[in-house]
């Protein structure tokens, strides 16, 4: 098949041809198929990051030169996100540090009803933790409805729960971080507005793969991730109406959020300065900036027929694979973005991503995907793979993963594998670190001890433990946490 404009990268992204060796000594381009994690930084990010270093300095207080810069690239930086997700006048754009920090900010700004109640929210048992927790820890606690199996069902559901009960606010994913599916949300604005009921959406896999305005659809608040739109350094975004944000407890307590501070009393002041106390990340917001140019320059239709394109393939070559089957939440959803879930029916998804790293240099995801609930929901209790497109995503490395997998399920893995710390490993992993990258033990050892420590958002904690003595190679095909 020729080469079309949606085959190749629409956008520039670093490292798009960085070299990782394989286990049989052989070095590939790096496939990263695992965007919907943490995506490349557009070259575009990287040289205005490299372009504003040098006019670095403090910010909002300093009285020098290069102060009254930095202030100047922050406040506009603020105005260009805002912008970016279609803010409405006089809708306030907090930079947060990542989607799972705005939406604890906005937990702790729900209103009381009228009564005096605390507020309380309505969530889906679709949503990535982070748009789950933070509510369920809010002053009102959340309700948690159980996902229908279309998403028409599931909106009736929505209706009918915000007509029995009064819910200051409806937190729901923009587009699914496992199956990439998404709910009509001018439907979801006007069922929630008809109640008395706001809408957050969390834009975390919405805002980098969609155009998306907060004034056209009336949607109340988004939040998102730099880091998932392909600027990885370290802000995020909550966007959204400014009388809960104004009235809200401020997020942290401390430098900048306050107009007076005495030894008994403290007036703090108007939003989103009173939630973002301490120095903010001045180069976070200039880089989220200027990904959300980058993205805003595309023509329009460019990354919906970019994503598009390749997660068609992408399902395609998956679902033509004996044992493979596609993970959906949702019959009836249209339009997803490019994150697609699979399964190989009776093989380890920890065992899948890493052979397909080992002996492929395709970057993918495993586990459950901190959601939990979905997952078990849908009967994958015990985890599953992810492939995610971006951008920078080529019909090449989609075509790779699919072949890499057709080889796996006929032939099975030529390297030995293991279980370390929970983690599938290759067994005495010959694959060097890069050069001058200052590590030292194997990359994969490290991921393990973390997944081991952390547990969250990977396979389930017992999963390795059944799947087989740690240590021993396992043979091709063994099923494992059926
Ligand atoms: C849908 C969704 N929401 C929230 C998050 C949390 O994002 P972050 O880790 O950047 O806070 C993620 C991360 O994967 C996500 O996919």
């Amino acid at each position: 098949m020729s080469a079309t404009p949606e085959s190749q990268s629409c956008l520039p992204v670093v490292g798009s041809d960085t070299l990782v060796p394989l286990v049989d000594g052989r070095t590939v381009t790096y496939a990263n198929l695992d965007c919907a994690a943490s995506a490349p930084a557009l070259q575009a990010v990287a040289d205005r990051v490299t372009q504003v270093l040098p006019l670095y300095a403090s910010v909002h207080r300093g009285a020098g030169y290069l102060s009254q810069v930095s202030t100047a690239l922050y406040e506009a930086s603020r105005q260009t996100i805002g912008a970016f997700v279609g803010a409405r006048g006089d809708d306030v754009t907090v930079v947060t540090r990542n989607t799972t920090d705005s939406l604890n900010l906005l937990a702790g700004c729900i209103p009381a009803d009228a009564d005096g109640t605390p507020g309380r929210v309505l969530v889906l048992d679709v949503e990535h933790h982070a748009n789950l927790l933070p509510w369920q820890r809010s002053a009102g606690g959340a309700t948690v409805l159980h996902g229908a199996a279309t998403v028409a069902e599931t909106l009736e559901a929505i209706r009918d729960e915000l007509a029995r009960a009064p819910y200051a606010l409806l937190a729901l994913t923009g587009a699914s971080n496992v199956t990439g599916e998404l709910l009509p949300v001018a439907e979801v604005v006007a069922i929630a507005h008809a109640a008395g009921t706001r809408v957050a959406l969390d834009g975390a896999q919405l805002v980098p793969h969609r155009r998306f305005s907060l004034e056209a659809t009336d949607v109340d608040y988004i939040s998102f991730s730099g880091h998932k739109t392909y600027a990885p350094f370290g802000s995020g975004a909550l966007v959204g109406r400014r009388d809960w944000l104004d009235a809200g407890t401020p997020y942290l307590a401390g430098g900048g959020a306050v107009r007076q501070v005495d030894i008994d009393e403290v007036v703090w002041t108007n939003a989103p300065a009173r939630h973002e106390a301490g120095s903010p990340n001045v180069v976070g917001a200039v880089a989220l900036a200027a990904a959300c140019d980058a993205l805003a320059a595309l023509p329009a239709g460019t990354l919906e027929a970019h994503e598009a394109f390749l997660r068609e393939r992408l399902v395609t070559g998956l679902e033509s694979i004996p044992g493979v089957q596609v993970v959906r939440a949702w019959a009836d959803a249209a339009d997803p973005v490019g994150v697609v879930t699979f399964s190989v029916v009776g093989h380890d998804p920890g065992l899948v991503a890493a052979y397909l790293s080992a002996e492929h240099g395709i970057g993918v995801r495993d586990g459950r995907f901190c959601a939990h609930p979905l997952l078990a929901r849908l009967g994958y209790a015990s985890g599953a793979v992810r492939a995610s497109v971006g951008v920078g995503t080529t019909q090449e490395e989609v075509d790779r993963l699919v072949s890499a997998l057709e080889s796996y399920v006929t032939d099975g893995p030529t390297a030995r594998y293991e279980i370390v710390d929970a983690c599938w490993t290759v067994a005495d992993d010959p694959r060097p670190l890069p050069e001058g990258s200052g590590l030292s033990g194997l990359i994969a050892t490290a991921a393990a001890g973390f997944i081991a420590a952390a547990e969250g958002c990977g396979p389930a904690p017992e999963a390795g433990a059944r799947s087989g003595a740690q240590g021993v190679a396992r043979p091709v095909g063994a099923l494992v946490d059926a």
